[in-house]
């Protein structure tokens, strides 16, 4: 029986329901309902009474007053995802799984902004201020002139905001505050939208930059992130396969720049350091690529990245085959394999096929198809690829092997670490010699197939 005032909120979507339930009725998730107050938040709208209307004031497009500089903090990977630094008086989000990483790189992100003279404070709702003075000295950050603070109060970490001007100010982590505003508990979704609601106001009327941690949560305990994502500047997901050292930091949102960047990290007994040259570290390093292996020459944001992508087609010993996919979608797989049964006589009937991009890396550009079916090819063919071959190209149903964007800088890329050859859609003349790789173009699927079958390559 529903009580009067008691709302029942799902922590993983938001919605509000008037009467528990074991299962969402909105998304369908189990055990997400929990009990917050139905009181509409403070500074809710309120209908206005006899109050006279302020007037729309109109500006102007163009500004009158210049923007001030972004924050450069001095992490390179960092400041390029966001697209050129921090923007003062934003909100930026950073979500990522526990452990992932995320309070490392703040605190690194922190102490190299407060060595170049920024402002910069950390507040933790969820290590002692002991704990963190640990890890900075672990990370040989110390000497960094980063203000410290372990809090959770919304009430008391603004109170500080207020008293002083701080350039950037990161909390860690939005699950931990809690407002007295709101019944609720720290964590669920009223508090969490409240608390993130009254520190993006903070920061546009202070013009601080402030980031602000946030966990992914899976299982609906504490509210995820995607409730918040709306009312932020700019979202950057920190992500990482678990057994891998490298970290990912990727732009899902940005109201001041491109969404297609990533900075990638290697983690470390001393912190992150970032990787500045991310094609020498997602190739198998050492040892001959075997059959099923294909390097990809992708484009991931404004960087060419090399990548590879592995292949594995085996009998399979159940009656429904196997298709499993990691680092790519399940559905792109499904379209190359037909495409390559339907248009170049290679059979999956009853065989597994495994595919897997090497490092933890998520590839979801269109060109990663033409690697994918010679990977597939050169694993049902058991022929391996030249070792010195990069592959990339868009795959249609049809069969045809369709250009794709930037055919240049993948070439230069691959020439620079010293491949020689690329399996690629026939593109006009004169673009490979300038790169100092061998093009080997092609227009349909079939072509690429019996290539990498007969072994012949020019
Ligand atoms: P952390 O930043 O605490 O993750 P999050 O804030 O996202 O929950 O990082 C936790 C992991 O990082 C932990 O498992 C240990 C590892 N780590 C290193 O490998 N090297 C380091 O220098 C540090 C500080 C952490
Ligand atoms: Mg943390």
């Amino acid at each position: 029986m529903a009580r009067d005032g008691a709302l029942y909120v799902c922590q993983t979507c938001g919605a509000a329901q008037a009467k528990w339930s074991g299962r969402c009725p909105a998304c369908g998730a189990w055990n997400t309902l929990v009990e917050e107050s139905a009181s509409a938040p403070p500074g809710a709208l309120k209908p206005a009474r006899g109050g006279k209307a302020r007037g729309l004031a109109f500006e102007d497009l163009e500004s009158q007053t210049p923007a001030p500089p972004r924050l450069i903090t001095g992490m390179a990977e960092f400041d390029r995802v966001c697209g050129g630094g921090v923007v003062p008086g934003s909100a930026l989000l950073l979500a990522g799984d526990p452990g992932v990483g995320k309070s490392t790189l703040l605190l690194q992100v922190c102490a190299e902004s407060a060595r170049r003279g920024a402002a910069c404070a950390y507040i933790s709702g969820e290590e002692a201020a002991e704990q963190i003075r640990g890890r900075a000295q672990r990370l040989g950050l110390a000497d960094a002139p980063v203000r410290l603070a372990a809090e959770t109060a919304l009430r008391e970490i603004v109170d500080g905001l207020k008293r002083e001007a701080f350039d950037l100010v990161v909390i860690d982590s939005v699950q931990t505050l809690w407002s007295e505003a709101h019944e609720a508990g720290p964590g669920s979704v009223t508090q969490v939208r409240a608390c993130t609601a009254e520190l993006v106001r903070l920061a546009k009327r202070r013009g601080v930059a402030i980031i602000l941690v946030g966990h992914v949560t899976k299982d609906g305990q504490i509210a995820g992130p995607r409730l918040i994502e709306h009312l932020v500047d700019a979202v950057l997901a920190f992500e990482g396969e678990r057994g891998y050292p490298f970290r990912i930091l990727r732009g899902v949102k940005n109201r001041f720049g491109a969404t297609d960047e990533i900075g990638v990290f290697e983690m470390g007994d001393a912190g992150l350091a970032e990787v500045r040259n991310p094609s020498a570290l997602f190739l198998n390093e050492g040892g001959d690529r075997a059959a099923g292996a294909a390097v990809f020459a992708g484009i991931e944001g404004s960087r060419p990245v090399l990548v590879e992508v592995q292949a594995l087609v085996s009998p399979s010993v159940y009656g429904t085959p196997r298709r499993t996919v990691v680092g790519w979608d399940s559905g792109r797989l499904a379209m190359v394999m037909a495409v390559l049964e339907a248009r170049c006589g290679l059979g999956f009937a009853g065989r597994d096929v495994y595919l897997n991009v090497a490092g933890g890396l998520r590839v979801s550009e269109p060109a990663a198809d033409l690697a994918a079916a010679a990977a597939l090819a050169s694993s049902a063919l058991d022929v391996a690829l030249p070792q010195d071959c990069v592959v990339f190209g868009e795959i249609s149903l049809s069969g045809d092997v369709r250009p794709v964007s930037r055919t240049e800088s993948r070439l230069k890329e691959a020439a620079k670490l010293g491949f020689a050859r690329a399996l690629a859609p026939a593109a006009a003349p004169g673009v490979a010699e300038s790169s100092g790789v061998r093009l080997n173009g092609v227009h349909r699927l079939t072509d690429a197939v019996t290539r990498i079958g007969e072994g012949q390559w020019p």
